[in-house]
């Protein structure tokens, strides 16, 4: 795992634009895995500024959703595949129905979570995740208990993960769901490249865990650890917990140039 201290979220952002912009100019047909949440904005900000210089073209690309509520009504703001559009998609040249997430209004819901995982292979898996962090550790909406082989789903929320998300829901906790589906972290695992972003001291406790401690269910961002190709970046105060924060800025600074993120 590469751990990478950034003085904010601004620096963040232009290193992953750097590698998505990178991946789609190998690969303008790349699969990216989107998520939703604070953490990735600023990335997406950067990347529709990149789109509208003429710097990078989504036109082929195809995208997968890492999770949705269940039962949010289909113009919900809130629906996850609306957050996206209004964040991302909607805003550069990737077709709309080259973006998929998982179906949280279909009756039949292992059905849904099962064309979900078959809509992703058929793809040919993702090549770039984006990934935030939850304070309780969670990435997409696979909370503490989590198989660590997990694949998409339906899910509780716990109550932490709501009232951290009720500040998009008018700060009313009863109006944020308490299903979703979501990939599982076996999925999120299949991914060939994963970029979680986290930035704020509320995140600290999630990171000392994801980098530095045993990997565990209760902590269900620490399977990364198993990852051959995983990119943590991070502000100060995200990193103030980490024990060998200087071991990761000293190889970062002396990182050669060629190797990219
Ligand atoms: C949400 C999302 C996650 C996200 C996380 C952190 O519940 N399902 O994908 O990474 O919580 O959100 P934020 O980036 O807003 O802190």
């Amino acid at each position: 795992m590469e751990l990478i201290i950034q003085p904010g979220e601004r620096q963040i952002a232009t290193l992953v634009a750097d590698a998505i912009t990178a991946l789609l100019d190998r690969k303008p047909d790349a699969v990216l895995g989107l998520a939703t949440g604070s953490s990735p904005l600023a990335v997406y900000d950067e990347l529709v500024r990149r789109y509208e210089a003429g710097q990078v073209s989504f036109a082929r690309a195809r995208a997968f959703m890492l999770d949705e509520y269940v039962g949010l009504a289909a113009d919900h703001p809130q629906r996850y595949r609306n957050v996206i559009k209004t964040e991302l998609t909607g805003r550069v040249d990737i077709p709309a129905e080259a973006v998929q997430g998982p179906d949280g209004l279909g009756e039949d819901v292992p059905a849904a979570c099962a064309a979900y995982e078959q809509a992703i292979a058929a793809a040919g898996g993702v090549d770039l995740q984006i990934l935030g962090i939850g304070t309780d550790g969670h990435i997409a909406f696979n909370e503490p208990g989590s198989s660590l082989a997990s694949r998409t789903r339906i899910k509780t929320l716990t109550r932490q993960t709501r009232v951290d998300n009720a500040r998009f829901f008018d700060g009313d906790l009863d109006q944020v769901p308490t299903h979703c589906l979501t990939q599982g972290l076996g999925t999120i695992m299949s991914a060939k490249h994963l970029v979680l972003v986290a930035t704020g001291g509320h995140k600290a406790e999630a990171i000392q865990h994801l980098v530095e401690g045993s990997v565990s269910a209760m902590w269900p961002a620490t399977i990364m650890q198993h990852h051959p190709h995983a990119t943590v970046l991070v502000d100060g105060a995200a990193a103030s917990r980490l024990e060998l924060a200087d071991y990761y800025r000293e190889t970062y600074e002396t990182k050669p140039a060629w190797q990219g993120l």
